[in-house]
């Protein structure tokens, strides 16, 4: 173990089980450790690094900015943040935006907004319907939201409001609905549930419920928006428009950053009624802004459609080869792998001493979740040591 892993052992508080190894840079789809040694990144930061490491738009968006105005409160006008509601507008199906820090932070912002419009409209409905293995962020309200028991447990008693329901079913959200319902919260495809992708028709029921019954459509695009499912967002190929979004991850190519958007009719947020110290900071909203017109300009979401159906095909190759892999899915360049057993931490160190970074997921499944940059060459050298891992422990038995 190194000093540094060392020193985290006596330092931080011990909320995640870590790799062994200490990144020290990155560049494109590669990152390198502190002894040198180079690796093909495949979990990119947690689908964040959508341009891959230190892009030069986002680092020169990030120098220029930070020679000439890094925060200044929005007691204020900057211009950062108004290019980037901007680009957002224009190419999504919301009207406003709202900018904060993260992805929980974003959701909270969200149930707040839904909150808000149906105390105004008409009759101060408050509860969310989220769905089972779905992942909404850390906050307390997000862990009510978030439908799995073991982020819930170790905080309870939880803020009310929240009721987790079956994930693709439509008649458990039916069900669900009273008269103090206000909103269905929901991922396109669940990311951090194991990439759980949405039966035919799904989505469009829940709209079409949602519109029967006036409440509110929340979808939550924080893992699977910015062109990581291979268009700019993943409501595009679910024929659904939500009244309310949000996004975090992906936006600023790695620099933290949040924001919820909302149509117009929903947007009833007035002055000091939600707010935030760094949302909207000019140093983030330029590397967002930067990484959201190369995303767009250079259909980004159309390379990572193309990719993510070369690495499924990929895959489903090496299920021919190894009987222990039960499933492979996902949509763009969000895919997993499921295995028999839970050898996924095996299968991530395999790939780790081979020179590959992946994810697990869920402790029988591997995801990939690349910079959205990359081409079939990386996939190619991605699936060969994914290969030669899952043989490894293939001989293991
Ligand atoms: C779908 C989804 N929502 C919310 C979050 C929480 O985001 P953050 O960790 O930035 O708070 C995540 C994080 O993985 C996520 O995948």
């Amino acid at each position: 173990m190194s000093n540094w892993q060392e020193l985290e052992h006596k330092y931080f508080m011990n909320t995640v089980e870590r790799v062994p190894v200490t990144l020290v840079r990155g560049q494109g789809a590669r990152v390198w450790d502190e002894d040198g040694r180079e690796y093909l990144d495949f979990v990119g930061g947690w689908a964040v690094n959508s341009l891959g490491h230190c892009h030069p738009v986002v680092v020169d968006a990030l120098a220029e900015q930070a020679h000439t105005l890094i925060q200044a409160s929005n007691q204020f006008y900057t211009i950062p943040q108004i290019r980037l509601a901007e680009l957002l507008i224009q190419n999504s199906c919301l009207d406003r935006v709202f900018f904060c820090n993260s992805g929980a932070e974003a959701n909270e912002g969200a149930v707040k907004l839904a909150r808000r419009y149906r105390k105004l409209h008409p009759n101060g409905a408050y509860e969310v319907i989220t769905t089972m293995d779905s992942f909404h962020g850390r906050t307390l309200a997000m862990v009510a939201a978030t439908g799995q028991s073991k982020f819930q447990q170790p905080y309870a008693p939880l803020p009310v409001g929240f009721i987790n329901v079956e994930y693709n079913n439509i008649e458990a959200i039916k069900v669900a609905t009273t008269s103090q319902t206000c909103a269905v919260m929901l991922e396109p495809v669940q990311g951090e549930g194991g990439v759980n992708l949405p039966d035919n028709n799904y989505l469009t029921a829940v709209r079409a419920w949602c519109d029967q019954t006036g409440i509110l459509l929340i979808l939550d695009e924080i893992q699977t928006g910015l062109g990581r499912t291979g268009t700019l967002f993943a409501y595009e190929q679910y024929g659904v428009e939500p009244d309310i979004m949000t996004l975090a991850k992906g936006l600023a190519s790695g620099v933290p950053i949040g924001a919820f958007l909302a149509k117009e009719k929903v947007s009833v947020f007035t002055p000091g009624e939600h707010g935030s110290t760094f949302g909207g900071n000019p140093l983030t909203c330029a590397a967002g802004y930067a990484t959201l017109k190369f995303i767009i300009d250079n259909d980004i979401a159309g390379n990572a459609k193309k990719v993510g159906q070369y690495l499924v095909a990929g895959l489903e190759g090496l299920r021919q080869k190894f009987q222990f892999i039960t499933d492979v899915r996902g949509c763009g360049l969000l895919v997993a792998i499921e295995f028999s057993s839970d050898i996924a931490q095996s299968a991530v160190m395999a790939c780790l001493d081979r020179g590959l970074l992946v994810n697990r997921v869920k402790p029988n499944a591997v995801r990939f979740m690349p910079p959205l940059i990359i081409g079939n060459e990386e996939v190619d050298e991605a699936l060969g040591i994914l290969d030669k891992a899952l043989s490894s422990i293939a001989r293991r038995g």
